[in-house]
């Protein structure tokens, strides 16, 4: 991780290295955070950061789940993660705002401790490594279910929740894959440890709903978005195991991985084994989007 020269916290800039909290902040104990992970890119028309206020909007809705509350307006934070990504030099790169409880109560309860809001801003390429985008990544079914509805919110960005990522990831990868996916607890699929999941059968789109406990991904919208508009079929419905084997195409979808193809799971080749069609028009339309190079929605690039 490089690091970049400031970053922004409780109102104001601070030197990197600085940025630092008490050993007894709540959200280091109990997991009581809310954040969101952005990116900016190099734009036809200047540094454009993708659906910033979108991103902004569910830091918000996040932190209020777990009763945080913050002074600064959506629009505050729009100004500050652009302000933030000038003054690190930065022209692309990716935005961590997050949102803490801090010091002033070791109990369970919250109540009566800090709440802090922290933006950082660095360079980071693609999550799932370069030859991922190119060629696919290969994702095992983890052992780890989603955690449900019924114990936790698994659709709001709660730092407590990712343990459940954190495991799931880390036994992938130590068993020699690239990412997991994790079932519920039904076994229907909910989602990656950081992306949502995306499967194509017979022309047709399909992705889990968020009732399967799967994060409303913006990247999961924008891309729904864009193959629909595109002339695609594209569905909410739930998928079994069985249907990933059946499935012609795989492919994750978020801020980090981008659109990601998929091209084993469960060491079973996806389709013919090489990113298909409609996984190449996805990253095709999301990344001529999210660079301006097609004019689909320039709303949607907040130019800094
Ligand atoms: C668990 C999880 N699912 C899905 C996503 C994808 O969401 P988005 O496209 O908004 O980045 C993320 C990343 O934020 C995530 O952490």
């Amino acid at each position: 991780m490089k690091a970049t020269e400031y970053i922004w916290m409780d109102g104001g800039l601070v030197p990197w290295a600085d940025a630092q909290v008490h050993v007894l902040t709540h959200g280091l104990h109990y997991g009581t955070g809310a954040f969101e992970g952005i990116r900016a890119y190099e734009a036809r028309n200047g540094t454009a950061v993708f659906r910033l206020t979108d991103h902004m909007d569910r830091l918000a809705r996040s932190a209020r789940t777990i009763g945080i509350s913050f002074d600064y307006s959506v629009e505050e934070l729009v100004k500050v993660a652009k302000d933030l990504l000038s003054v690190n030099g930065l022209t692309s790169g990716y935005l961590r705002p997050i949102a803490f409880f801090g010091t002033g109560s070791m109990g369970l309860n919250p109540a009566g401790a800090s709440v802090h809001v922290v933006i950082a801003a660095w360079e980071w390429g693609a999550y799932l490594g370069e030859d991922g985008v190119k060629n696919g990544i290969r994702v095992a079914v983890s052992s780890w279910r989603r955690i449900g509805h019924d114990s936790f919110m698994p659709n709001a960005k709660v730092t407590g929740g990712y343990m459940n990522s954190v495991l799931a990831k880390t036994a992938a990868v130590r068993a020699g894959y690239d990412e997991a996916l994790l079932l519920n607890s039904e076994g229907l699929v909910a989602e990656g440890s950081g992306e949502n999941l995306f499967l194509v059968r017979d022309g047709v789109v399909y992705t889990p709903p968020t009732s399967a406990g799967a994060l409303d991904g913006l990247t999961r919208d924008t891309v729904s978005t864009l193959l629909t508009e595109d002339g695609y079929d594209v569905r909410e419905a739930a998928i079994t195991r069985t249907d990933l084997y059946y499935a012609d195409e795989l492919f994750f979808t978020g801020t980090a991985a981008e659109v990601t193809p998929i091209r084993e799971v469960d060491d079973k080749s996806v389709g013919s084994g090489e990113p298909g069609p409609v996984t190449r028009r996805a990253q095709e339309l999301f990344m001529g989007t999210v660079t301006g190079e097609l004019d689909t929605h320039p709303e949607w690039l907040e130019y800094v």
